[in-house]
């Protein structure tokens, strides 16, 4: 049986908030249910370091990441699951696709294009700030892909340019050496919750506003009563669909718990009541990932261990991969 193989790099960056689980984690972690997909789950600590330069902190962030998808139910044994800098072909491979890449096509990569034109405006010299580790990150993501010829990518709309990268450089290896590499198709989930955070914008770190996933039960009940509401009074009826109480709701709640929650807002619901009801769902739902979270980040071993458990098996199909890429570029030398 030839399964299918999906991907995912997770950028060791800063606390996880509800919304990183509802929007991205809880929808990556449905593959691990299904049949027809082998996932392979990675932590992209070599993307991490053009933004985190301190290294307590990126091992800090990386053992916290790894415990997070753990805690949050990733099988190590249904999946292979791995820290980016314990693949050391990755980095053979993403030199030999260095070589093929346009300079141009670099230019265009929207994490460069954005700083460009941000120094422009600012009267800075255009590559201001810009190191070549941001400059090739597209490169080394498409290698993250091909190596294990993945052929499904799970990712945020603002990755898709860079699975569109990994594509082309795909086809012109394949051109110009044969047929080597798989063609991996990015994927956006359509219904993805989008949840609110404190202030009804988008929950986002930048907008310091969030929700942290793994907050002790006091503290989720604190941050779920600053949510924002408008100023109805009890009794009086509510709008479930312009409400961010509710969106959070909906995002944790059972399907006839929604349904009888858009009831009581037509009856009047107060916004109190809304809020206990919004931190009980989500405190059901992240009680026992929480506690699981807490043990495993004290115990630091037991997550390498499984690091490097998958990393040894994710180096048996990379080094096989690699010596066929190899035998191809003329790099073997018999
Ligand atoms: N660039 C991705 C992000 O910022 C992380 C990432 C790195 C990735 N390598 C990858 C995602 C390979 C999918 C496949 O979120």
């Amino acid at each position: 049986m030839c399964m299918k193989k999906v991907i995912t790099g997770i950028k060791p960056t800063g606390t996880i908030h509800v919304g990183n689980y509802a929007g991205a984690i809880k929808p990556a972690l449905q593959f691990l249910e299904s049949d027809e997909y082998t996932p392979l789950y990675f932590i992209a600590n070599m993307h991490a370091l053009n933004t985190v330069t301190d290294a307590e902190l990126l091992r800090k962030q990386t053992l916290e990441i790894a415990a997070t998808w753990l805690a949050l139910g990733l099988n190590p044994t249904q999946s292979l699951f791995y820290c980016q800098s314990d693949i050391p072909e990755l980095f053979e491979l993403n030199w030999i696709l260095a070589n093929l890449t346009p300079k141009g096509l670099m230019n265009r990569a929207h994490a460069y294009k954005a700083l460009v034109d941000k120094n422009t405006t600012m009267g800075l010299h255009r590559d201001d700030g810009v190191n070549m580790g941001l400059f090739n990150y597209p490169i080394l993501m498409s290698a993250d892909i091909l190596l294990f010829d993945a052929d499904l990518v799970p990712v945020g709309k603002d990755q898709i340019q860079h699975i569109e990268i990994a594509r082309d450089l795909a086809q012109t290896f394949n051109q110009k050496y044969g047929e080597t590499f798989a063609s991996p198709e990015g994927y956006i989930e359509k219904d993805v919750a989008i949840l609110p955070g404190l202030d009804g914008r988008k929950m986002s770190k930048s907008y310091n506003n969030v929700i942290p996933l793994f907050s002790e039960a006091a503290q989720l009940n604190k941050l779920i009563k600053q949510v924002k509401t408008d100023s109805s009074l009890p009794h009086e009826a509510k709008d479930p669909n312009t409400s961010p109480l509710f969106t959070l709701y909906q995002a944790f709640a059972k399907d006839d718990e929604v349904l009888n929650m858009r009831e009581h807002f037509r009856n009047g619901i107060g916004w109190g009541a809304v809020k206990d009801a919004v931190f009980e769902v989500m405190n059901r739902e992240l009680t026992i990932p929480r506690e699981q979270f807490q043990n495993l980040v004290s115990k630091p071993k037991e997550i390498e261990d499984i690091l490097q458990d998958g990393a040894t098996k994710a180096r048996m199909i990379a080094k096989e991969k690699l010596i066929q890429i190899k035998e191809r570029v003329g790099l073997l030398h018999i």
